[in-house]
C-alpha cells in the first residue's frame, strides 16, 4: 500500500534536530527573561478577520498566502500566519494594558503561509516573537534590536546585517504613496502582474517584490526617507544613536518595506548571505497604530520575529547528539528478558537512562547495540548468569567487569553508576 507523506512544505522536525531546537528555546527563554519578557501561549487558529485587520487586506499574506476554511460552525477561521495579531488578539481581551502600562511578552510556535516552498521557505514554519506594548519612546526600538542581536550571538549566529528604515507614518506616507504612484505611473508594462495589481493597492509592495525586472524598474524610485515628517525623522535619529551607544553596527536600507502593512517608524531585518534568496533570520518593527485598529486602546508597540528553521539551518556548530544512556541491559532467554524488562523500568522511574532489547537476539549483537548507542555501562543477563543467581556488570569504556548478585540489582547498579 502506498505510504502516507506529509503535507508539501510541511516538515518533520526529527530527533537529531530537536537538540538544536531545545537550544534555541533555552537560550531565548533566558535571554528575554533578562529583558523582563515574559511568554505568552496563544492558539494556532484565530478568526480570519484578525489578519485581515491586522495584517492588511492587500498584503500578500492576506491576499494569497493564508490557511482559511469555513468551520462547521459558518465561520471563517485561519491557520495563524504569524503571531503578532494574535499577542495584540490576546492584550486586548485579556485586558493586560491594564495591569501594568508596559507589556513584554514573547511566544514560540508554528506559523502558516502557503508560500511557494523553497530552501529557508515553508509552508509550516516557528517563530519566535517578541512584542513590547505600551512604549513609544526610541529607546524601546534599540533595547528590542539590542535584544535581538544578543539573542542571535549567544546561540552563535555571526557575519549578521542589521538593516534599518523607517517607514513614516500616518502622517507622512500618503504623501509617499503619491509619489511613487505618480512614479511608476506609465512603466506599468516593466511591472510583474503581481506589481501591476499592487500599483493599485499597495504601490510601496513594489519595493519588497523579488522579480528582477520590478527591481530594476524601482531603482531610481523616490524613497520613504525623503518624505518622512519631522516627528519619524528625529524618532529614527535618536533610534540610530542609542544604537550606537549600545555599539550595535547597522546599514540603512531605504529599499526595505517589510511584507506586512502595520508598520509605522522603525522597521529592521537581520539578514545573512548563507541563507540563499530567503536572506532573513528575523524582521521586525514598530506598530503604533496596530491596537487601536484592532479595537484597543491608543497603544504603541514594537517587536520582531525570528525564523526558527532559517535559524537552525546555520547552527551546524552546535552539539545536538542525543544524551549518551547510562546502561544498556543484554538479556538472553526468557527469564533473562522478564529481568531485564523489570530492571531497566526501574532504573528508569530511578532517573537512569536505561535501554533494553525486546528481541531474543544473541548477546553478541545486543552488545554491539549496547556499543553503537555509546551506552556507558552494559548488564549481561545470560543463561549461565541467571542458573548461577548472578549478573554481569560492565564498564564500557574501561572494559572492566563485576559480577553482581541478583538480588536487589537495581539499588547496586544505581550506587555503582552514581558512583563513577
Ligand atoms: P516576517 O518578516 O513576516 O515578520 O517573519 C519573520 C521571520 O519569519 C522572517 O524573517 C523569516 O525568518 C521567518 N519566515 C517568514 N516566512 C517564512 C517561511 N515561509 N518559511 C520559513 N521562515 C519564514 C513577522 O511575521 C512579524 N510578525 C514580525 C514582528 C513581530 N513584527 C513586529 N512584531
Amino acid at each position: 500500500m502506498e505510504v502516507i507523506t506529509a503535507v508539501k512544505g510541511f516538515k518533520d522536525i526529527l530527533p537529531e534536530e530537536t537538540g538544536k531546537w531545545r537550544f534555541v528555546e533555552n537560550t531565548a527563554r533566558e535571554i528575554f527573561s533578562r529583558f523582563g519578557f515574559r511568554e505568552i501561549r496563544l492558539p494556532i487558529m484565530e478568526k480570519t478577520d484578525l489578519f485581515k485587520r491586522g495584517i492588511g487586506e492587500s498584503t500578500d499574506i492576506v491576499e494569497k498566502e493564508m490557511y482559511t476554511f469555513l468551520d462547521r460552525g459558518n465561520e471563517y477561521l485561519t491557520l495563524r500566519p504569524e503571531a503578532t495579531a494574535s499577542v495584540i488578539r490576546a492584550y486586548l481581551e485579556h485586558a493586560l494594558y491594564n495591569a501594568e502600562t508596559v507589556t513584554r511578552l514573547f511566544t514560540i510556535g508554528p506559523m502558516f503561509r502557503r508560500e511557494r516552498p523553497q530552501k529557508g521557505r515553508f509552508r509550516q514554519f516557528h517563530q519566535i516573537d517578541v512584542e513590547l506594548l505600551g512604549l513609544d519612546d526610541p529607546r524601546a526600538d534599540a533595547e528590542v534590536i539590542l535584544m535581538l542581536m544578543q539573542f542571535l550571538n549567544e546561540v552563535g549566529l555571526s557575519n549578521v546585517s542589521l538593516e534599518l528604515n523607517s517607514l513614516g507614518c500616518a502622517a507622512c506616507r500618503p504623501t509617499f504613496r503619491k509619489a511613487i504612484t505618480e512614479f511608476l505611473n506609465g512603466k506599468e508594462d516593466g511591472l510583474c502582474d503581481d506589481c501591476k495589481r499592487r500599483l493599485v493597492s499597495n504601490p510601496l509592495r513594489v519595493f519588497d517584490c523579488k522579480v528582477k525586472e520590478c527591481q530594476a524598474v524601482i531603482i531610481d524610485a523616490p524613497r520613504l526617507s525623503e518624505f518622512i515628517c519631522s516627528d519619524c525623522r528625529s524618532h529614527f535619529e535618536r533610534v540610530t544613536s542609542a544604537l550606537k551607544e549600545l555599539d550595535i553596527p547597522y546599514e540603512i536600507n531605504t529599499g526595505m518595506v517589510r511584507g506586512l502593512d502595520y508598520y509605522t517608524k522603525t522597521a529592521f531585518e537581520v539578514t545573512t548571505e548563507h541563507l540563499g534568496s530567503q536572506n532573513a533570520v528575523a524582521g521586525g518593527g514598530r506598530y503604533d497604530r496596530l491596537v487601536r485598529e484592532l479595537g484597543g486602546p491608543d497603544i504603541p508597540g514594537i517587536g520582531f520575529a525570528v525564523g526558527f528553521e532559517r535559524l537552525i539551518s546555520l547552527l551546524d556548530k552546535v552539539d545536538s547528539s542525543s544524551a549518551q544512556p547510562d546502561i544498556f541491559v543484554a538479556a538472553l532467554g526468557e527469564a533473562a528478558q522478564k529481568i531485564a524488562f523489570i530492571l531497566s523500568n526501574r532504573l528508569r522511574l530511578k532517573g537512569l537512562h536505561a535501554e533494553q532489547d525486546f528481541s531474543a537476539r544473541s548477546l553478541k549483537s545486543q552488545m554491539k547495540r549496547a556499543n553503537r548507542l555509546n551506552c556507558s555501562y552494559t548488564l549481561i543477563l545470560g543463561d549461565r548468569e541467571i542458573e548461577e543467581n548472578k549478573a554481569e556488570f560492565r564498564n564500557m569504556a574501561t572494559g572492566t567487569q563485576q559480577t553482581l548478585p541478583l538480588d536487589n540489582l537495581d539499588e547496586q547498579i544505581l550506587k555503582l553508576i552514581k558512583e563513577r
